[in-house]
């Protein structure tokens, strides 16, 4: 196997794992609508499950440190990547191709550096609770969420947060079908799941700091 398609195996891969851990955040959130019981009770839950076998926090301290290795080498395999395909094609400085490759992938590189802030925020905000517009309290999950939706910097964060995760994951779930060797047609559907999978993202994510900020 070369060096660019092993690389490619990376970021695609970790890339997926990233995803599937996006649609379970985002299910996850959506207990947020049956209430506080719901909501801590889950979270309460992902801090137990396996306690039998493993101990308390144990599966869930393995699971972060697998997602935080899977964020590495993703920022690792696209930086490479990017910067392959950028050396690759000289010859195509001046066309209109390589033009569009180094403006998405400057592009890609912006959102991706701007999503890594976002997440680097949220962790201290939800998780460690270092940063909090008022009272943050351990495993009081629905109360957290509501004071900090309530605040309009912290939502305003969310918004684009949320946005700007949402455009790099559309971007990317294209990119990865692209280099992946899909043929032209084929791609074309790849552009528009990937639109269309980044749009429910960004509509599930954002319904709990909306509903919190507009009408609660
Ligand atoms: C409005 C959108 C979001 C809300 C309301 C939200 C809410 C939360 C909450 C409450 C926690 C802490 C859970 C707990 O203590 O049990 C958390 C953790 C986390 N969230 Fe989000 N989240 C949102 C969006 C995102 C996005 C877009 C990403 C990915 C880029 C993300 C990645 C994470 C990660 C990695 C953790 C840490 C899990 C851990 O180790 O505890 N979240 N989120």
């Amino acid at each position: 196997m070369s060096k660019i398609s092993f690389l490619k195996l990376v970021s695609s891969s970790t890339g997926l794992f990233i995803i599937l851990f996006l649609i379970l955040h985002v299910s996850g959130n959506l207990k947020y609508f049956g209430g506080p019981d719901s909501l801590d009770n889950y979270a309460l839950f992902l801090r137990i499950f396996g306690k039998e076998i493993l101990g308390e926090y144990t599966f869930l301290n393995l699971f972060r440190i697998v997602l935080v290795i899977a964020f590495i080498l993703h920022i690792w395999s696209t930086y490479l990547l990017t910067r392959y395909n950028a050396k690759a094609s000289p010859q195509y400085e001046s066309s209109l191709a390589y033009k569009s490759t180094t403006f998405s992938s400057k592009y890609m590189f912006v959102l991706g550096i701007l999503a890594l802030s976002f997440l680097v925020f949220h962790i201290l905000h939800f998780t460690l609770g270092i940063i909090h517009p008022d009272g943050f309290e351990y495993l009081k999950v629905y109360n957290n969420v509501t004071i900090s939706f309530k605040n309009t910097i912290y939502f305003l964060i969310y918004f684009i947060g949320v946005t700007v995760v949402s455009l790099h994951v559309s971007h990317g779930i294209w990119s990865a079908f692209q280099s992946l060797g899909f043929n032209y047609l084929f791609v074309k559907h790849a552009r528009n799941f990937a639109k269309l999978f980044a749009m429910f993202l960004w509509i599930g994510f954002l319904s709990v700091p909306i509903f919190v900020y507009f009408f609660k």
